[in-house]
Formats: C-alpha cells, structure tokens, sequence
C-alpha cells in the first residue's frame, strides 16, 4: 500500500494524487484520498487505478486545505469501495490512512460496539480510526498516544483531526514512512521517491515514533508523547530519475541503464585490479577469518542474485555459504551465532520477511550486513553496516537494474572477503577486476540486441509456458529469467537445473512448452547440450542464450541469441539481459501491465 499526505499551499489534491500515482507499484486494488475544509472531513474512494480517483476528484471538484491519500493492496477485507482508505470515525472528527496489519482489531471492535459505535467496513483499520474518534478529546498527541497502546501489530498511520486545520499526524511501528518539509509545507509518504519533486530533506521515520507535521515544521515523539530531536536526511536521488522519459515503460528504462549502473557500483570500489570495499565496511583480517559461515537472506528477485554470488563466491575462496529466502530462514532452526557473517539483501530495505529475519540474526550474534538500493531504508538502519547498490530509483515492479547491481557489489563483497581471508589469488582478483570494468559495454552489446529479442518473443508468445535451464553458472540466471517472465507475462515459467529435468519436470514437455537453455561454452557445454536434446526429443522449441562463435548450438535450433565472451563467474550478467528483454516482449505481445503487474507489489512489508 501507498500513502501520501500534505499541507501547504500548492493544489492539495493534485499533490496527494500525482503522489500516490508514484506509489501505484505497491498496489492499487483501491484508492482515496481525504481533505480538511472549514472544520470539516471530506473523503472520496473509488475501487481500481489513481486514476479512477483522479477522474472522480475532478468531476466532483472535490478539494480540501490539506489532506491524505492511500493506494491500497488488500489484505484484510475485500477490494471495495467501502473497504478502501481513508476511514472516518463515525463522529466524524478523525480521518485515517493505515499500511499494515491490526492484528487485534476484532477485540477491539467489539469494545467499541459495546459503548455503541457503529462500524461501516470489514477492514481492520476502521478499528483503529473508531478508537481514536472514542478517545479524541481535542490533543491529537494524548488520542494517538493512547491508540499506539491500544493496538497490536503493524502500522503506518496519517491521521487528521477535524478541529486542527494546521496538523498532520503520523505514527509508525513496522511499517515504511518518510516525512519531509519544505518552506511552509510538509508532507508525508510511504517512499520517498514520491517526495523527491517538492524536497530532498526528508525523516525516516523510526519504528514507535510519531510526528506532527505543520506548514510550520515537524516534532517528533516517542510513544509516550515526550518530544525529541531527529536529524534529517539528504536524499542523493533527484525527481528526474523518477520519469520514464521517452520509454513506453519503466521496465524497459530500467533494463536500459544497466550499463551505466554497473559502472555506477564498481566506481570508487575497484582501484586498479584491486577490489577496496574498506571506505565502506571496517573489516579487518581477524573479522574476515572468524566468519566461518556465510548466510545470504532475501526474497525474490535479491534473493537470486545471492544465489548468483554463492555460486561465484564458491569459486574464490574457502567459504560455507548458504543462501535462503527470508521467510524460510526465520522460521527454522538454521544455526547463526557469532562465527556466522549474515548478509540481507534487498532493494527497498523494507521487505518484512527480510527485516525479521536481519532482526533474528542479529539477536543471535551474527555480523550483519545489509546490500540495499535505498539508503536510510528500515534494514539499512537496523542493520547499520551497508553497501548500498547505486542503480537509482526502481519503479518498475519487476526488479531489473538493481538485480544487475546487487550481483556487482555481491561479486566485490566475494572477492574482498576471500581476500581479507588471505584465499584470492591475486590473478583471480585481476582477472575478476577486469572483467567486471568490461561487463558495461558488454550488456550494451546485449541491448543492441533488443530487436532480435523482440522478434524471438513475437514467435512464442503463445506458449504455454516455459522452462529455463542452465547448469552451474548458467543456473542462477535461469531462474531470475523464469521469475521475470512469470511475473510480467502471467504465464508459467520454471527454471531447472539443466541436468534435473529428467528427474520430473521433462514429464511436461511437448511442442507448446519451449526451453530457454542458457549454454555458455564452458566445460559443462556439453552437458547442457545433451539436456537440449532430451528436451528435443519431446519436441519441445529451444531458445538457446550461447557464446558468440559458437558454431555448433545453430545445429540443435534455430532460435540463439549470442552473448559476448566473458569470465565465465561472470556469465550471468550477460544472459540477463536477453531474458529480461524476452519477458518485456512476451509481456507487451500479450497486452499486460508491465510495470504494475497484477496481485504483485514492489515492496511487501507484510509478512
Ligand atoms: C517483492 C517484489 C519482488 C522483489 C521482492 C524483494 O515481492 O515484487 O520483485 O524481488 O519483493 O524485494 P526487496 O526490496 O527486498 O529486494
């Protein structure tokens, strides 16, 4: 879900609705928005996009002196009208916006009925807004104080009281929100990004912690309401790179400045034929040697590229190394403790499988580590020690640029790591260094492509579904390719390793089922090529990702796209970039929402 609040003096409508258009990409079953006039409450809610509510908005020339909005994903209760936020108490003198989940909602409602108050939705945020319109005795602070005792679980919360026609409140436990201010006017949102036009001096707010924003200024509060100072942050992003410029697509934007994002993440880190990551982490030798075990900890996209770094980290060095998705990892009983070097990674910093899990090992002794694209994000400041990916805003839901640069800097952790420890060669690290200095133009010479892959992605745009197969290095990138293309096409996409497929999934092979095998020449060439075969057999189409001058793979099909030569750790690099654009295409063949896939949100801060 997305929120965005403001109070000032620009059109507050306008503001609230192009803010929560940037946030669409969280999830737009519903949206609304809520104003303040003349001591008075005014709410419109429409099911579907921003845009639906923008419509309304206009016709109904609905404004307000100041207000808030929501974009939701449903959770508790269905996607309707009623259902969608703003919720009013039903006195009307307090009006609420809420990401997260009352976990004790039910009890609490029961409470309220009891004194005779009537709810009107299904959701559990109502219990939140009726609670407080109970308390209200004209403090705003004293209600929410009492609130923030009363209810248990998640919340981002932007409160408005009908009587205070200069003040927006927010309250946060567990879930994402920024504040930010700006010459006589102040605002609020769920991601920063959507604040970037109007200000770069923004609060991340910190978990029991609540705000009041004025045109004025912003205080900030513990939960039990005594004030203290908080430092604000700069942010290093600038509105422009939230525009998708001429592309039809953020997606395909993003897919495009690859190169220079990779370049981006390796400036300042590599000097020479030399990884140096110690400006940013204070590591010394005897650190490097205690971490006996490596955990890698994410969820989706982030967690293949660390599926990626294990699999190169494994060639450089001594390391025992697991990677496992985030919300598995909390849950079982994996042992983490002091000789363990746990490393999260996740683009928005606020995934919160991920930040439970940094949590858990955290409490268990680990050294954490954060690799994360948004500086000042929850995980980054749980965590403290970080490498941030500098790909810049990502606004396409389906993760590309920052999968690129989450592998570089995992790459330089590896190589760093192994070297602190005394295991790298010093040619692996040249050799490594620089072919990681040509992988930029390289992934231009795989975006010089992009016709060749759209023509291949007309062609089978009517399958039914897909494998992905690859072994060793060739693997991790199959999956991200399956994930990519399932995520943006709705079709059903697999990835295996090439040499697993006869173990059961080769049963649903048949002609409508085409294999994308991803086939370096490298020693396992011929494996994977028998694995062709297999697949041949069952008459199955083959798209083949293969190293340019390799004669003989136009034998097995005719549907190759090449890839430059490369140091094979560095192999998947390379291949994503054919099988992101071959998503993108199959996707727009198909007539899809690429950059707002359905039922998926950029960043899920629900368990
Ligand atoms: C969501 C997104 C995925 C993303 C995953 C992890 O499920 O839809 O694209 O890979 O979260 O996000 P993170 O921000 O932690 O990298």
């Amino acid at each position: 879900c997305g929120i965005m609040g403001y109070i000032g003096d620009r059109d507050t409508t306008k503001v609230i609705l192009e803010g929560l258009a940037k946030h669409e990409y969280r999830g737009y079953d519903s949206a609304g928005i809520a104003v303040i006039k003349d001591n008075k409450i005014s709410e419109l809610r429409t099911i579907g996009r921003v845009s639906a509510l923008a419509e309304r908005v206009a016709k109904e020339h609905f404004t307000g002196d100041f207000g808030i909005g929501h974009t939701r994903w449903a959770t508790h209760g269905g996607v309707t009208e009623n259902n969608a936020h703003p919720h009013v108490s039903s006195d009307n003198r307090v009006v609420l916006v809420h990401n997260g989940i009352i976990e004790n909602a039910r009890e609490i409602r029961a409470d309220l009925e009891a004194h005779g108050i009537k709810f009107h939705t299904e959701t559990d945020t109502e219990s939140a807004v009726q609670y407080l319109g109970y308390v209200y005795a004209g403090d705003p602070k004293a209600a929410i104080v009492k609130l923030t005792k009363r209810i248990r679980g998640a919340f981002a919360l932007v409160i408005m009281f009908y009587d205070k026609p200069n003040e927006i409140w927010v309250a946060r436990k567990g879930s994402p929100l920024v504040v930010g201010h700006a010459e006589n006017e102040g605002f609020c949102a769920s991601d920063p990004t959507a604040l970037l036009e109007y200000t770069r001096d923004v609060w991340f707010m910190d978990d029991d912690e609540m705000a009041q924003i004025t045109k004025e200024g912003c205080k900030f509060f513990d939960f039990n309401g005594a004030e203290h100072p908080k430092e604000s942050m700069h942010l290093d992003w600038d509105a422009a790179m939230t525009n998708r410029g001429a592309y039809p697509h953020f997606m395909l934007k993003e897919i495009h400045e690859q190169p220079e994002v990779v370049a981006h993440t390796l400036l300042g880190r590599v000097a020479g034929e030399s990884v140096d990551l110690s400006k940013e982490l204070g590591w010394t030798k005897e650190d490097a040697a205690k971490w006996r075990k490596i955990h890698f900890i994410a969820c989706g996209t982030s967690h293949y590229a660390t599926v990626v770094a294990a699999h190169i980290m494994e060639t450089l060095g001594n390391f025992e190394i697991r990677t496992e998705v985030a919300s598995e990892y909390r849950y079982r009983n994996i042992p983490i403790d002091e000789e363990t070097l746990a490393v999260f990674v996740s683009q928005s910093g606020e995934t919160a499988d991920t930040l439970h899990a940094a949590r858990l090992a955290k409490e268990r002794g680990a050294k954490c580590l954060v690799i994360t694209n948004v500086r000042g994000s929850t995980i980054h400041r749980e965590v403290g020690e970080a490498l941030i990916t500098p790909a810049g805003p990502e606004i396409g839901v389906a993760a590309t640029k920052t999968f690129t640069a989450q592998m570089t800097v995992l790459t330089l952790l590896g190589l760093y790591l192994a070297k602190l420890r005394g295991d790298l060669k010093p040619d692996t690290e040249r050799r490594l260094t620089a072919a990681l200095m040509d992988i930029p133009g390289k992934l231009a010479t795989m975006l010089s492509k992009e016709k060749e892959i759209e023509a291949l992605a007309r062609d089978f745009a009517d399958a039914r579904g897909f494998f992905f197969i690859g072994r060793g290095l060739a693997y991790p990138p199959a999956l991200e390719g399956a994930l990519k293309l399932k995520e943006i096409s709705y079709l059903h996409a697999e990835a295996y390793p090439a040499g697993e497929m006869k173990h059961g999934p080769i049963a649903l092979l048949d002609k409508e089922l085409p294999v994308v095998a991803l086939v370096p020449k490298n020693a396992l060439w011929e494996k994977t090529i028998s694995n062709i075969e297999e697949s041949m057999a069952r008459k199955s189409p083959i798209i083949a990702i293969a190293t340019e001058g390799d004669g003989e793979i136009g034998h097995y099909t005719k549907h190759v796209i090449f890839t430059p030569e490369t140091e094979p750790e560095l192999f998947p690099f390379i291949a994503i970039i054919p099988l992101q654009l071959f998503a993108y295409y199959i996707a727009r063949q198909r007539g899809c929402d690429i950059d707002m896939p359905r039922n998926l949100a950029k960043s899920v801060t629900v368990e």
